[in-house]
């Protein structure tokens, strides 16, 4: 469903360049749901971008779906982003001045569905969130939780096949990100979404089919995809070590590892 090869990834800087991300190579297979794990600042933000088109790599190649999309200009991206992926954050990002049913419908509303079908389908979706009760409600009438949940419907509402969620219950306290992340992987599940979530909650990681570990810094990933041989499924668990290695600052760009 997405694959990454090779990517790497230089940030600029006045005193040179920032090497953030080193020969990540990964595989995320349809349905997969995956947990990115590792510490702050190691570039699991960054990764996610490259995975959904909002940044491109300084080099290496990004496989949506078949298409070889590391090229892509910005208009390409936005087609592809509105047809395939799902974006959650930390931080919901809800419009504060509409109702969450709004909320839901707004992707749908932006591509031209009628807002009959859209109302319809956001309906339908937040009932799946247990929400119905909420739908008329505007963003600072729910708690955090529904919040959360709101957004993730938001996210789902054009029916992507992969979700890419930052820290998705990262604001929440315990329970509810328990019970966020139930119901969300439940829904994702259902919709058979793959799904690459970066999370600090290992218990959370733990659910999901395989953890990528990024530690040390760079996303120097190995994180293929091992598949067990009968039936060709991901097997479940498996920690992929990243390069151990710390980012550093490089007097140029053709450096190499
Ligand atoms: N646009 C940018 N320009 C320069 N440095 C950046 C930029 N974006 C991120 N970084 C740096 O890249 C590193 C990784 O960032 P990020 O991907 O957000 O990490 P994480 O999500 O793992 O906390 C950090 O050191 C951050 O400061
Ligand atoms: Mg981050």
């Amino acid at each position: 469903m997405l694959t990454l090869s090779k990517v790497s990834k230089d940030f600029v800087q006045a005193n040179g360049s920032l090497e953030i991300i080193r020969e990540a190579t990964f595989s995320l297979s349809d349905g997969e749901v995956v947990a990115m794990v590792g510490p702050s600042g190691c570039g699991k933000s960054t990764l996610l971008h490259i995975c959904g088109l909002l940044e491109q790599p300084t080099s290496g190649s990004v496989i949506i779906d078949g298409v070889d999309c590391t090229k892509f200009s910005d208009v390409e991206s936005t087609k592809i982003r509105g047809e395939k992926i799902g974006f959650i954050y930390q931080f919901h990002h809800l419009l504060p001045e509409f109702t969450a049913l709004e909320n839901v419908m707004m992707p749908l509303l932006i591509s031209g569905v009628s807002r009959k079908l859209a109302s319809e389908k956001a309906n339908s979706l937040l009932e799946e969130f247990s929400l119905l009760h909420r739908v008329n409600n505007i963003p600072s009438e729910l708690s955090g939780g529904e919040q959360q949940r709101v957004a993730i419907a938001r996210a789902l509402i054009h029916q992507p096949k992969i979700l890419l969620a930052d820290e998705p219950t990262g604001n929440l306290d315990e329970e509810n990100a328990k019970f966020v992340f139930s119901q969300f992987l439940k829904i994702a599940r259902n919709k058979k979404v793959s799904v690459l979530m970066v999370t600090h909650n290992l218990e959370l990681a733990e659910k999901t089919d395989r953890i990528l570990t990024i530690h040390g810094g760079v996303a120097g990933a190995k994180p293929k995809a091992e598949h067990d041989a009968k039936t060709n499924k991901p097997i479940k668990k498996e920690v992929s070590k990243a390069s151990n290695k710390l980012p550093r600052k490089k007097a140029t760009k053709s450096h190499s590892v």
